[in-house]
């Protein structure tokens, strides 16, 4: 297979290899002065993801910039509820807006999974494109949100803090509430696979909320509709590798790994990669962790937790990425310098 030479499957097949693979949330966005150009040429961030010809570009402008190992489709997790119906906007400085499902009848008002198709196809053709456009060592990774992270913002029509909203619809309508699971799942599987058909080669899901799910409510609500994703595209195309995101989920970490089916695991920043190392490693290939701020201070706690990192997780599968997404506020340099030392000869 011609897939052998790129470093990031390697790592997801389970090999253990001498540097690791290297690629980071939110690759591609405002700490990059390149980006901001071209969201001002698109107008809304809307527009950038929608215009394949931009999407693309923003997309490769942190590939050529470093040549990270991996390249994300840029898009955004929000665009699902939006081909199923909700109205979306984002507000500059303030995140996004939505209308709001916490009834049966707002739920009854949104389309059907098969529907999202139609608003998506641009997202599909800026795959296909950066399939063509990629050098042939970056793996190219589609992504979706997790149906409970989708759902928090598809309910309180806004980012929250804790997720209360959703909680408490999980709570007062337990049947609109998996339902809209239900639904976004089956989006999610269809979406994914357009993804996969027009050329992504791995998929990752960001549950970037699973920390504000209540425990006893873990393994229902974010790993089942996981399971339940991985197994659907397993089945359909057993080569391209799913990678899980349970932001937050703390010891939810080991029951994710066990019965999610996924075969890489991202960590978050609360993580202690000696732990995962012995915990998590041994079952599949974790991806993580270091803490985005550093590329905001820099210095010498960049380099030290960098190859702290990288020495914790040196004895398994691993691909090098931050807990969560770069920030805006991160100094581009700081990023030349993690990888750097990453991939500097170990002494
Ligand atoms: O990682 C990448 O480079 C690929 C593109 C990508 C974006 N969003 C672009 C984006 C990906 C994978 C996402 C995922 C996403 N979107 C998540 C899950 C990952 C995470 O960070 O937890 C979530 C929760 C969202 C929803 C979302 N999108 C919010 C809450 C916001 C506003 C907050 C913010 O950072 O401004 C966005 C906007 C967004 N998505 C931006 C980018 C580059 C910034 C918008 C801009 O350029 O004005």
């Amino acid at each position: 297979m011609g897939g052998t030479e790129k470093k990031l499957l390697r790592a997801l097949a389970g090999e253990t290899l001498p540097v690791p693979p290297v690629w980071m949330m939110r690759q591609a966005g405002r700490y990059l002065p390149e980006y901001r150009a071209t969201r001002e040429k698109a107008g809304s961030f809307l527009d950038l993801c929608y215009t394949p010809e931009l999407a693309t570009e923003v997309t490769l402008q942190p590939i050529r910039r470093y040549g990270f190992d991996a390249a994300i489709l840029f898009a955004d997790i929000l665009l699902v509820p939006q081909a199923l119906g909700a109205d979306l906007s984002f507000v500059q400085g303030e995140g996004p807006r939505l209308s709001t499902v916490t009834s049966a009848a707002d739920l009854a008002r949104l389309k059907p999974a098969e529907a999202v198709h139609e608003t998506l196809a641009p997202v599909y053709e800026t795959v296909g494109r950066l399939r063509e456009e990629l050098p042939s060592e970056t793996t190219l990774i589609g992504f979706a949100g997790a149906p409970w992270t989708v759902a928090t913002y598809m309910i309180a029509g806004r980012g929250t803090p804790d997720q209360a909203p959703a909680r408490r619809l999980l709570y007062g309508d337990p049947a609109t509430f998996e339902a809209l699971i239900d639904r976004i799942t089956e989006a999610t599987i269809l979406y994914l696979s357009a993804q996969i058909e027009a050329g992504a080669e791995v998929v990752k899901l960001f549950d970037s909320w699973a920390g504000a799910l209540p425990g006893l409510w873990f393994r229902r609500y974010a790993i089942e509709p996981a399971a339940r994703i991985t197994a659907a595209l397993r089945a359909k195309y057993p080569e391209v590798p799913v990678i899980g995101f349970p932001r937050g989920a703390g010891a939810g970490y080991l029951a994710f790994a066990d019965a999610a089916g996924t075969q890489g695991l991202a960590l978050d920043t609360s993580v202690d990669p000696d732990w995962a190392a012995q915990a998590l490693q041994p079952r599949l290939c974790v991806q993580g962790n270091l803490d985005p701020l550093l590329l905001v201070t820099g210095g010498d706690a960049l380099v030290r937790e960098t190859r702290r990192v990288a020495e914790a997780f040196s004895g398994g599968p691993h691909i090098f990425n931050l807990g969560h997404g770069i920030t805006p506020e991160a100094d581009p340099r700081h990023v030349e310098i993690m990888l750097e030392t990453i991939r500097a000869p170990r002494q």
